[in-house]
């Protein structure tokens, strides 16, 4: 079922997975993606030595160093806090710096975050600025559309925060708009039904070069499942039990089934993509030693406002894709960062992935603790493994 323009009689609009040459269609051909999830701001959550930086300069290498391991993603978050929100001081625009990237990569594909509710947003500054990095990125650059969980980024921007499933009306509005500026063939006009914007006779040129730059966006909650079943190429999820490995397995088949049976309802393609943080060395016991090391390096009172850690009251949020963290019938893991923590050998790390595979998970977006030296670690000894397991396949 192909979307169509919000004009009337006006064209069928396409996405990246309807062009088998587009790069989101030939990084699907691997059994699991592989993605990284940048830090472009400081995380301080532990004392234990680290060399990750939120500096541009930094994630670039970061991202030449994956893009080289032959990962398909990159990715980064973007949050608007008050003095003494972030972890650190320093924060950078994922839009900005993932879309900088396009310029000095070649193969790897780039989701810059954006809050497109805050603003508001027009439009036609999303299409535009969208595909201007599309033929840029040649077709590499994406959006994880954020409609804002946190009560006081609304506030930043001058505003209530909207209810939570009203957000994602107001983003279906928006993007139904603005894709249908990427496919249409003639001028459109549209008066925003339930947003505060309208066009006259707009019109986008270049279009972006596979009917539209990719489309993500990050949940747990129906309405959100139901937005990205509409809308997104690629969902990114949580763990409905939980941060431990044992408690994702129980309860990730489930939430998993329900987005894909919500795609296929609308006819669509969706792939499952959940971050974990890898922590590994070349046995068990070192693998346990380093996590035990990071945790004891976080501080006894977690009163920072961390991003997804349950622990920030300082912030109200009302995002439902964190709720299994508080659920005390699950694992809850050691609080490393990750959406779920993968602690082992090379081995027990490969073990671990082709168990998350077996159960519907598509691709992972992988933090590491140390990303300059477990990245490296990760290309040497686990991603080999990967190999002869079956989840990575030459093109
Ligand atoms: C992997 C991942 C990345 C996210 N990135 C951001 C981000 O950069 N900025 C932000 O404000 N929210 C981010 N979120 C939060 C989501 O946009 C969303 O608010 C949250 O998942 C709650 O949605 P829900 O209530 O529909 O479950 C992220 C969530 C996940 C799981």
């Amino acid at each position: 079922m192909a979307a169509k323009s919000v004009r009337q009689d006006g064209p069928d609009l396409k996405g990246p997975f309807d062009f088998p040459d587009s790069p989101l269609s030939r990084a699907s051909r691997q059994p699991l993606l592989l993605g990284v999830f940048l830090n472009l701001q400081d995380i301080n959550f532990s004392s234990y030595p680290t060399s990750n930086s939120w500096t541009f300069d930094y994630n670039v290498d970061i991202v030449r160093q994956a893009e080289a391991l032959g990962f398909e993603l990159a990715f980064s978050r973007t949050q608007w806090l008050p003095k003494g929100g972030y972890d650190g001081e320093a924060s950078l625009d994922a839009f900005v710096a993932l879309g900088a990237m396009a310029a000095v990569t070649k193969e790897i594909l780039l989701i810059s975050t954006m809050h497109v509710l805050y603003g508001p947003l027009h439009p036609l500054h999303i299409a535009k600025y969208g595909a201007t990095l599309d033929h840029i990125a040649k077709g590499r650059w994406g959006i994880n559309i954020v409609t804002g969980h946190r009560a006081i980024e609304h506030e930043m921007f001058g505003r209530q925060r909207i209810e939570h499933d009203k957000r994602y009306d107001m983003a279906g509005e928006l993007f139904d708009v603005v894709n249908s500026l990427w496919g249409e063939t003639e001028n459109l006009s549209y008066e925003g039904k339930v947003s505060p914007w309208r066009l006259e006779n707009a019109w986008i040129t270049p279009k972006p070069l596979y009917g539209r730059p990719v489309l993500v966006n990050a949940t747990g909650s129906p309405a959100g499942i139901d937005f990205a079943a509409k809308y997104s190429d690629l969902i990114f999820i949580t763990s409905p039990g939980g941060a431990h490995i044992e408690s994702a397995l129980e309860t990730l088949p489930d939430h998993i089934a329900i987005i894909k049976d919500a795609a296929k309802a609308k006819g669509r393609i969706i792939k499952t993509l959940i971050n974990p943080i890898i922590v590994s060395r070349d046995t068990p016991e070192e693998a346990e030693a380093y996590a035990q090391s990071i945790a004891d390096g976080k501080p006894q009172q977690d009163s920072k406002a961390t991003f997804g850690n349950t622990n920030a009251k300082a912030w109200d949020s009302d995002a439902h894709a964190w709720r299994g963290r508080k659920d005390a019938r699950h694992k809850q893991g050691l609080g490393l960062g990750g959406n779920i923590e993968i602690i082992g050998s090379p081995e027990q790390v490969v073990e671990q992935l082709v168990a998350l595979n077996r159960i519907g998970i598509d691709g992972v977006q992988l933090c590491f603790y140390d990303f300059k030296l477990d990245l490296e670690y990760f290309g040497s000894k686990i991603l080999p493994l990967l190999k002869e397991a079956g989840l990575r396949v030459s093109d």
